[in-house]
């Protein structure tokens, strides 16, 4: 049932060109410009004509939603807020009529989520399910909604699910941009092609699984990691720290890179390793001179980088390689290689990476 791999953790890992492409299938083809998601033609007009979307969830679906954030509102100049389901749901939150609500949830039973739709509900938003698995109660509370077609995920730890999720959102966003007219047609199309490729791209990512291994066996015995990124990487930078702290018990932070300055930089010196994903993009300086400034202080610098990248080489301890795409869709891919570290690192480590403990794979209890 493994497929031949040792754990489902890392089956599902691998499965992700699959699993992004099954959750593109019938769904999207560059090529004709055709771009359809069944669950959002009744209610597609109330998302262009939102004021604001709100996007509620828990944990690595958080971190989906705020890769989404930085989608929609890039492409759709809607406001966006992502909230964290059990705050949200208990702080008498601000709900108008009409107002969007997406939930992002891989098991469609998380408690919090479900509570925070059921809140919004009643105060007249439309929601909007982003759920993996079919028939689940999120889906079921839902308006209307989009299934992920991740298949199922039986790792405790997320992975296929949230590039699932992403893959989804940025589906939605585009949809409503095209129909919004927020984004220019040869935008457009130039993201649907580069959104048709991922799977081709995460399957180059995961071939770098040896190398990844090899610079887990050196950091497997830290007692904390630093994750940093900008912009659509800061959230693969909280992603990137929650994967190794739940399977691996090693503390691990994720933080923008220029919040570092702001605190965590004190925490830096020679044994403390920091992951930047500093892929080539629109803060490509600002996050150079981030490296830098981890390097004066004698920190280990692990980067994710864009194929070809010749300046930061030059800085970092260890460097992985990832192939290019528009940056808005990195995530999808520079999220890979930082699954595949909290992987090896868990293994390496003796931890049960498929059942952390403490932990459960849907939350049914707030
Ligand atoms: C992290 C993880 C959890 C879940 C969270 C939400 O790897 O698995 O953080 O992402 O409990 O679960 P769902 O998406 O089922 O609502």
């Amino acid at each position: 049932e493994k497929g031949g791999y040792e754990h489902f953790m890392l089956k599902e890992i691998f499965e992700q060109p699959r699993s992004i492409s099954d959750c593109m299938r019938g769904r999207l083809d560059a090529n004709r410009g055709h771009l359809v998601l069944g669950g959002l033609r009744e209610y597609i007009n109330k998302i262009v004509n939102a004021d604001r979307i709100l996007i509620v969830a828990c944990g690595t679906s958080w971190h989906a939603g705020t890769v989404a954030e930085y989608i929609f509102e890039e492409f759709t100049r809607i406001p966006v807020e992502v909230e964290y389901a059990s705050e949200f749901r208990y702080r008498n939150p601000i709900i108008k009529e009409g107002d969007v609500v997406i939930a992002i949830s891989q098991s469609g039973e998380t408690a919090d989520t479900l509570a925070a739709i059921e809140l919004a509900k009643s105060k007249g938003a439309i929601i909007f399910g982003v759920c993996n698995v079919v028939g689940s109660s999120i889906a079921r509370a839902s308006h209307a909604g989009s299934y992920t077609h991740a298949g199922p995920e039986i790792g405790v730890a997320s992975t296929k699910a949230f590039t699932a999720q992403v893959t989804v959102l940025t589906m939605v966003a585009l949809l409503v941009a095209h129909r919004k007219g927020s984004i220019t047609e040869a935008r457009y199309h130039e993201l649907l092609t580069d959104l048709e490729q991922i799977p081709v791209k995460v399957e180059k990512a995961l071939a770098l699984n040896k190398q990844i291994e090899y610079i887990a066996d050196i950091f497997k015995d830290a007692r904390n990691f630093l994750y940093l990124g900008r912009g659509y990487n800061f959230p693969v930078a909280l992603e990137g720290a929650l994967k190794l702290k739940e399977i691996s018990y090693i503390h691990a932070e994720g933080y923008p890179a220029a919040e570092m300055k702001h605190g965590p930089i004190a925490l830096i010196d020679e044994e403390m390793p920091v992951v930047f994903i500093a892929t080539h993009d629109s803060s490509y300086e600002k996050i150079v001179s981030n490296i830098q400034e981890v390097k004066a202080r004698k920190g280990k610098v692990i980067a994710v980088v864009t194929e070809g990248d010749t300046l930061i080489p030059k800085m970092a301890d260890f460097i992985i390689e990832v192939p290019a795409t528009n940056e808005a869709i990195m995530p999808l891919i520079s999220v890979i290689p930082l699954q595949l570290l909290s992987y090896h690192i868990a293994v390496m480590r003796g931890c049960n990476v498929d059942q952390p403990r403490n932990l459960a794979k849907s939350v049914t209890v707030e």
